[in-house]
């Protein structure tokens, strides 16, 4: 009790109303600029490098005037942030500022912009959050009422970002689908609009990431130019609209899609968006990857800043083929190659309708007593035996027509009336309707019997293989049925949330048919997401170089796969799988026993390896240097302690020609007065010439090294250690 009063009045002590004008919220190299003048429109006036205190912006010319938070209102030709149609038919607002309100506590700083319309009694507060230790501002947005009857919400930015365009901007942004997510994508801004959006509903990230960059030097590059990146924090349906006219700015509006989702506001309740994060660097698109993850580790995604244990996932090794037997000799094959945890995925569940396939028993969590006779215990007690943990795979969002689950609760699914239903998965596959308490109660005890009953499970894989069909809802309401997309992401965080506060230790990851939920919205409950479902280590160079973009390392889950991939059929070296699933967490997603001898040699070498680097590669800061996206033919990357005394470094050969030029390596982020020494990791045959050697940083970053590299699927991994 004490402590808590001392907590809010520390809290409290910290809480001011600002009466200056222009307001400036700065982070160490950025600075967001504001006027916020009492009964007037707020606006936003420029958001970029760090302004000093000497020059001024306005002076300057590079201070515009745009509407904070534009509204549909006076103004109508233009892209919006909010507009919201009032019980009386009214579609307009005109808002301005009431009041400036900032508070500070735990090294975080929230700026608080209170805004009313001039007529109706309708509330918007934009909200900027500041953190001492990282480069990212969060925002977001939240609006009220107090007009006699509902009003609708047709558009609810999170936030609205000018950008003072130059000449020849460009944006990245991240594109894919099944098998091949999130591969980076670059083009000039041109005229008109560009939008990404998404609208599956459930897996808002198998096509499009809600996240870009805006880069404002011409081509974007990795080491250099300014770079200005953002990233939506929402598991749902999002848009992110880049508006460019014939002005000198590019307008950014993000949040959720409301595309089938006006929401209709009960007098007194508050909407709050999801959080838009974004960042400024001018060190290129590696600075903002680096500002983002280094928040993410420390604000945003699960236990960020712990080290990820070594697993051997059961899929792609057994697939549905689970039993007590198989899985303990999986178990005993990979804790004798130095493995720390073991998950078992699909095919273990299921008593009336046993999981053989992809077409029954969703929703029916408990043990198939066929395959599993001694049941999870069994398996908790093969995983001790062997001094590994063990962890579980489920899809709890999910039923399949043909599961006692769906017998008893038909209602539950996302259905229509009068419709026939289109069905996921085998055929039969349906999602939960998650806006429904009672199914969140559901799935909140899927997790919760699991860890009741067995409190050593130390990882859950939470699976969700399916698309939102048959839009439709039997829990709420008619009036409300648009609000089934919000609701079911809202009915979503609260069971995660529940899950978290019980078991804080518990690892979770976040997989969704491979990388289709990769987002900030969820990963405050996820240790880590599964990048794809293709794990062929030739395309995982260009899904983990593009997802790396905006995730950090440490929560990119990278698995090494059998001999020949079975996602793409290629063959590539043990090697070349390790070196590639190494600059991840990683993990390995094969059958074991399969493996020769030789190949278990370098794995339990290499496994040994990655504990030594482990800290440099999860909680490093990465500095991406050749893409392979640039199709040299070569990809290169390493990741840099922040004191800079330890660095590894990755290399990896694309593609093979005879008489293809082979570039200098240059590495990146080393401090140029050091010295270092290079080790050649999971070497295979001889090690190059500069293992053993020592340059200086200075050398390293500026001349280069000449690394042979001259077979196909080649790849080197250098461990860089600072020397006295
Ligand atoms: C999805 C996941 C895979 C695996 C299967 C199991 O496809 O992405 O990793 O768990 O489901 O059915």
């Amino acid at each position: 009790m004490k402590k808590l009063l001392l907590l809010i009045v520390s809290v409290l002590l910290f809480v001011e109303t600002i009466q200056a004008e222009h307001i400036r919220l700065s982070t160490k190299g950025s600075t967001l600029l504001i006027t916020a003048t009492h009964g007037k429109s707020p606006r936003f006036r420029y958001f970029g490098a760090r302004l000093n205190d000497v020059d001024n912006p306005f002076d300057a010319g590079i201070a515009f005037n745009e509407a904070l938070y534009p509204e549909f209102g006076a103004q109508c030709a233009r892209e919006m942030a909010i507009q919201a149609t009032h019980p009386d038919g009214n579609q307009s607002l005109e808002l301005v500022v009431e009041s400036v309100e900032r508070r500070s506590g735990n090294g975080a700083h929230i700026t608080a912009i209170h805004t009313k319309d001039k007529h109706y009694p309708f509330y918007v507060t934009v909200f900027y959050k500041t953190y001492d230790d990282c480069e990212v501002i969060e925002t977001w947005t939240e609006m009220r009422h107090t007009e006699k009857r509902p009003v609708t919400l047709y558009r609810f930015a999170s936030a609205f970002l000018p950008i003072r365009r130059g000449t020849d901007n460009w944006i990245s942004h991240f594109h894919g689908s099944w098998g091949a997510e999130g591969y980076l994508e670059e083009e000039p801004l041109i005229g008109g609009m560009k939008v990404i959006r998404n609208k599956d509903g459930v897996r808002n990230t198998q096509t499009d990431n809600p996240s870009f960059m805006y880069s404002l030097d011409g081509k974007p590059q990795e080491l250099s130019g300014r770079v200005i990146g953002g990233t939506l924090a929402w598991g749902g349906n999002y848009r992110i609209a880049f508006a460019n006219d014939n002005s000198n700015l590019t307008r950014i509006f993000v949040g959720i899609n409301e595309e089938q989702s006006h929401y209709i506001l009960e007098p007194k309740e508050v909407f709050t968006t999801p959080v838009f994060a974004f960042t400024y660097s001018n060190e290129g698109k590696s600075g903002v990857s680096r500002n983002i993850h280094r928040w993410a580790r420390l604000h945003r995604l699960n236990h960020g800043t712990a080290l990820r244990p070594i697993l051997l996932n059961s899929w792609e090794g057994v697939y549905f083929k689970v039993n007590q037997e198989v899985m303990d000799q999986m178990m005993r094959d990979f804790a004798d190659l130095g493995g720390e945890l073991f998950v078992m995925d699909d095919g273990w569940f299921g008593d009336k309708y046993p999981r053989n396939n992809g077409k029954t028993s969703l929703g029916d969590w408990m043990v198939c007593k066929e395959k599993l006779p001694k049941g999870i215990e069994g398996l908790i007690g093969s995983a001790k035996s062997h001094g590994i943990k063990f962890g579980i795979w489920i899809e709890p969002e999910m039923t399949n027509t043909k599961s006692e689950l769906f017998e008893k609760y038909p209602d539950w699914v996302i259905q229509q009336p009068y419709r026939e239903m289109k069905t996921g998965r085998g055929g039969t596959q349906l999602v939960l309707d998650l806006s429904n308490p009672a199914v969140q109660e559901f799935v909140f005890k899927v997790v919760d019997n699991l860890m009741t009953k067995h409190p050593e499970i130390a990882y859950i894989k939470w699976d969700d293989n399916m698309t939102l069909v048959n839009y439709g809802s039997t829990y709420l309401p008619a009036e409300k049925q648009s609000h089934l997309y919000i609701e079911y992401h809202r009915g979503m965080d609260k069971v995660l949330r529940r899950i978290h506060e019980k078991y804080p230790n518990l690892i979770m990851q976040s997989c969704a048919s491979g990388g289709g939920r990769v987002n900030y919205g969820v990963l405050p409950y996820y240790d880590e997401f599964w990048t794809s479902d293709n794990t062929d280590a030739l395309q995982r160079v260009y899904m983990q170089w593009s997802i790396s973009n905006f995730y950090p390392s440490n929560a990119m889950a990278a698995h090494v796969s059998a001999h020949k991939n079975h996602q793409s059929k290629r063959i590539t070296p043990l090697k070349f799988r390790f070196d590639v699933a190494m600059m991840g967490r990683l993990g390995m997603e094969l059958q074991p026993k399969d493996m020769s001898e030789k190949d278990k040699t370098f794995a339990r070498q290499a496994i040994a390896t990655y504990k030594q680097i482990r800290p440099v590669v999860q909680q490093g800061d990465l500095y991406r240097i050749m893409s392979p996206f640039e199709k040299t033919g070569y990809a290169s990357l390493m990741y840099v302690t922040p004191e800079k005394e330890r660095a590894v470094f990755f290399v990896y050969k694309m593609e093979h020609f005879v008489r293809q030029r082979c570039p200098i390596f240059r590495m990146a982020g080393l401090d140029p007065q050091k010295r270092y020494k290079l080790t050649e990791l999971n070497v295979s045959g001889k090690a190059i010439r500069q293992s053993g050697k020592i340059f200086t940083g200075e050398y390293l970053m500026n001349s280069g090294l000449d690394i042979e590299l001259n077979t196909e699927y080649a790849s080197r991994v250098l461990s860089v250690e600072a020397v006295e």
